[in-house]
């Protein structure tokens, strides 16, 4: 891989741990493959290490407070929010992480991250007890699933005595970290990606409408890893509550036939069709244009059908010469018998892939931030995988879509891996 980092600003913040130290080799290799490196230091961080020799390693002056406008043609943090191809966090305290989960602005380093729109690495280090505390374990996830990767502490004797999780990273392994995230190669460069997530929206009348709980997060998790592997990436979207991932192209429909027209017609040169939307199966009838006004005691709603959108694309796709035809992943949210229901929809529905989940389980499904799920392809199982993050669970999906893809090109036989 190429390392050099010419011509990549990136924004390094150093919190109030006794691993800020490092953060001067880190400042120096970074420096040495050509980074721009401007350097934020909380006050905590200034008692373990001084601004005075991160700005020597970096010929940058550092950063410590907000107000300290050096330069007044500038916001300062506007200016360097706006300036950086990434920004790294290292070390990463319990503190600092938690104002970043909440959206704090209180120094320098959490109102520049709020202000910048490049990605974000974190490297945290603290005491194994607070690493495991569940306050810093839900700041982590809500970070990972806004999309900021982490190079985990690691393991061996800590600074206060503990042996445990929670040193920081070497600084040679947050390097690699960054390089990849800058200069790494982009495996999905040049493919068109096609998402669908959020729950549809099926109208009664102008007031009222059926919807079911999904959040469009686990969707969303695989526009943003698919977008940050250098796919073009169409997200169309149906009801959520999610924030919409940046850089994608955004597709709003509300019912299921919007959501069928809308990816029929974009699913030519498409590569990879992403089926997560959580569809209702039926609408109703007729779709009052006034307010239905209540009469008799009971009454009843008759529903339709309708269209079935990842059969549909299963069909289009099967119409297809073998060098046009997108790769097809379904979705099953389950609550029995996973696998049974799992195999019965893909092939039913032709697709290549199907996720799996078991929606009952604790740490899967609609609204959480995580999810477990079961990969299948035409041959059966290809990867069980324990609850994580729903952006980790994106990047396994990718991983194993990737890798069917190109089997599918070397054979040219349609079929992908599976035990
Ligand atoms: N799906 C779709 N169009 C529909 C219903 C579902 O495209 N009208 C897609 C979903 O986006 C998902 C997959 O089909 O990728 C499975 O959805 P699910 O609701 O689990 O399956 P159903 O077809 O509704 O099957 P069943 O009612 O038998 O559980």
């Amino acid at each position: 891989m190429n390392k050099s980092l010419s011509g990549k600003t990136i924004l390094l913040g150093v919190s109030g741990g006794i691993a800020a130290y490092k953060s001067a080799t880190l400042c120096s290799r970074l420096v040495g493959l050509g980074a721009i490196v401007r350097v934020m230091m909380t006050e905590g961080a200034t008692r373990f290490i001084t601004p005075l020799t991160l700005q020597t390693l970096t010929r940058y002056p550092v950063a410590t407070d907000v107000f300290d406008e050096k330069d007044a043609s500038i916001v300062q943090h506007i200016d360097w929010a706006d300036s950086a191809d990434l920004a790294v966090i290292a070390p990463a305290t319990a503190n600092l992480l938690s104002k970043l989960a909440n959206g704090l602005a209180d120094d320098m380093i959490s109102t520049t991250l709020l202000a910048t729109t490049a990605p974000l690495l974190i490297a945290p280090a603290m005491n194994v007890h607070m690493w495991e505390h569940p306050a810093v374990i839900d700041n982590v996830n809500k970070l990972a699933s806004r999309g900021a990767t982490f190079v985990e502490p690691g393991t061996g004797q800590l600074a206060c005595g503990y042996v445990g999780k929670g040193r920081l990273a070497e600084p040679d392994e947050i390097v690699e970290a960054i390089v990849a995230m800058l200069v790494g190669p982009k495996p999905l460069s040049g493919k068109r990606v096609l998402v669908t997530a959020g729950g549809t929206v099926e109208r009664i009348d102008p007031v009222r409408y059926i919807t079911n709980d999904s959040s469009g997060k686990m969707g969303f998790a695989i526009a943003e890893a698919a977008r940050d592997r250098g796919a073009e990436v169409t997200l169309i979207c149906g009801k959520t509550e999610a924030n919409v991932p940046h850089g994608v192209n955004l597709v709003k429909v509300d019912s299921a036939s919007q959501m069928h027209d809308a990816v029929m017609e974009r699913l030519p040169g498409t590569d990879i069709v992403v089926k997560a939307a959580a569809v209702a199966d039926y609408r109703p009838v007729h779709q009052a244009t006034q307010k239905i006004k209540k009469t008799d005691d009971k009454m009843s709603l008759e529903l339709v059908r309708n269209p079935d959108i990842l059969l549909a694309v299963g069909e289009w796709k099967n119409a297809q010469p073998n060098k046009d035809k997108p790769l097809v992943i379904g979705f099953a949210a389950e609550t029995n018998d996973v696998e049974k229901h799992a195999m019965d929809k893909l092939n039913r529905k032709k697709c290549d892939l199907i996720v799996a989940n078991n929606v009952a389980e604790t740490g899967a499904g609609f609204g959480t931030d995580t999810n477990i799920v079961s990969i299948y392809g035409p041959r059966g199982l290809i990867e069980n995988v324990p609850q994580m993050t729903k952006r980790a669970v994106a990047e396994k999906l990718l991983d194993i879509a990737q890798s069917t893809l190109s089997l599918q090109q070397a054979q040219g036989d349609g079929k992908g891996p599976g035990r």
